[in-house]
């Protein structure tokens, strides 16, 4: 066998729910979150609804409110929004979390008649003959946990929220009982994350009128300087450097698309081999490899289920370099302007899609406009401000090789 230089592990992760080692922006909100698992002052914070396409790093964020929140001695319960929730959480869930409270008050929950422990304070199930209530678990997990840790809460977070009726009915029983728990004072802070038209659709349900007052997160992409940042340090604390122009190539390539971002950083380091530093080759094979990958896995995908009608909305859009004029989009799809407006509403709630100022629309996803022309674009140098209008998306070129 010959021996070889090992390569050093990459420190990017490419893929849904993988969070990242660097986790680029959305400071001020994890910052103001985070103060709320510190000082029990909920203000505006009670709830969270986190929208945002696909691969936008809604998953990702509820990973740091976890971290947040454990910092600060708070118990997390955080599960997927599939079916026997309210089962799992208060089987599994809740029992786990008793293990982790001090021997002191699991000896004194054993007085509330909720659950029964053993000798050594383990839990063994519930007390049957009392009606099980997610509501009186929380209560008083809640209770015990402001006398162990003062102060500490529950943060219970719910990932891919999905508007099936029969999924939003349970969604909507299991957010009633955290409704119920926080109005007997119970300190909890919920998050829901998902599509914003889903979470839009558990909004309007019959129990969940508290979530109105939710914070709202709706996540589209990092600013080139937070892409910029994520980019070097993975690679700094992955033991490399990066050339300063393969850097800004990358920024270009991404778009500020978390999920893209990570790919192409993933690609470029990979390409790197043995060697120290990652260069503008490496960043020019992680561009074309990086933007098929997403269109493979991502893009093509998101056009495929779209309407017939919704494809025709996008197709219109694609027209033009920028932002698309509403009046036209009418023209082109020539259909009536009232149509025109449900396309465009039901567009920007599955996020590929936003306003950009009155009248304009203007994709979101990046390398939609290039799925839906394949056409190819000139490259635009030297990036000056921190607007990603400096960094136009960089379709990849037949003279860049790309294979068949
Ligand atoms: N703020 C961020 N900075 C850097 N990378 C990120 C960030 N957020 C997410 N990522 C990366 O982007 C990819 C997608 O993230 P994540 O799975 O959290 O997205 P999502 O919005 O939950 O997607 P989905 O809608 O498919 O559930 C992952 O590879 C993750 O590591
Ligand atoms: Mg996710």
């Amino acid at each position: 066998m010959t021996t070889r230089a090992l390569t050093e592990p990459s420190p990017f992760s490419p893929g849904y729910g993988r969070r990242p080692l660097v986790f680029g922006g959305h400071d001020d909100e994890l910052s103001e979150l985070s103060e709320v698992f510190a000082s029990l002052d909920f203000g505006e914070s009670q709830s969270v609804l986190i929208s945002g396409l696909r691969g936008s790093g809604k998953t990702s964020m509820l990973a740091r409110l976890q971290d947040a929140a454990r910092d600060e001695g708070w118990l997390v319960i955080s599960d997927d929004a599939s079916a026997g929730l309210m089962e799992r959480v208060m089987e599994t869930t809740i029992p786990a979390l008793l293990g982790g409270l001090s021997p002191d008050s699991r000896a004194r929950l054993t007085g509330l008649g909720i659950w029964k422990l053993d000798a050594q304070w383990e839990y063994v199930d519930r007390h049957r003959e009392i009606r099980p209530l997610l509501r009186r678990d929380l209560v008083a997990l809640s209770e015990i946990l402001a006398e162990e840790r003062r102060p500490a809460g529950i943060l219970i977070t719910i990932d891919e929220v999905s508007s099936g009726k029969v999924r939003l009915r349970e969604l909507s029983r299991f957010a009633l009982e955290i409704s119920h728990a926080i109005g007997e004072g119970a300190n909890i802070m919920v998050a829901f994350a998902g599509i914003k038209i889903d979470l839009d659709a558990l909004v309007e349900q019959e129990h969940t009128t508290f979530l109105r007052r939710s914070r709202e997160l709706d996540f589209r992409r990092l600013s080139p300087t937070q892409t910029r940042h994520v980019l070097s340090e993975s690679i700094r604390i992955g033991g490399k450097t990066i050339d300063e122009a393969a850097l800004d190539l990358l920024v270009s390539v991404s778009q500020g698309y978390p999920y893209l971002v990570q790919l192409a950083g993933d690609y470029a380091w990979r390409s790197s081999g043995t060697n120290a530093v990652i260069s503008v080759h490496d960043a020019e094979s992680a561009h074309i490899r990086a933007v098929a990958a997403v269109e493979r896995r991502v893009i093509s995908r998101v056009y495929q289920d779209l309407s017939e009608k919704d494809q025709e909305f996008v197709a219109a859009m694609a027209v033009d370099e920028g932002r698309s004029r509403i009046a036209d989009i009418v023209d082109r799809m020539g259909v009536s302007a009232q149509y025109v407006q449900v396309y465009k509403k039901r567009l920007i709630g599955s996020g590929y899609v936003q306003s950009d100022g009155h009248g304009h629309v203007i994709f979101s996803l990046p390398y939609l406009r290039d799925y839906i022309r394949s056409m190819s674009r000139e490259r635009v140098d030297s990036p000056v401000s921190d607007d990603l209008e400096n960094y136009p998306p960089r379709p990849v070129t037949a003279d860049d090789g790309r294979e068949a």
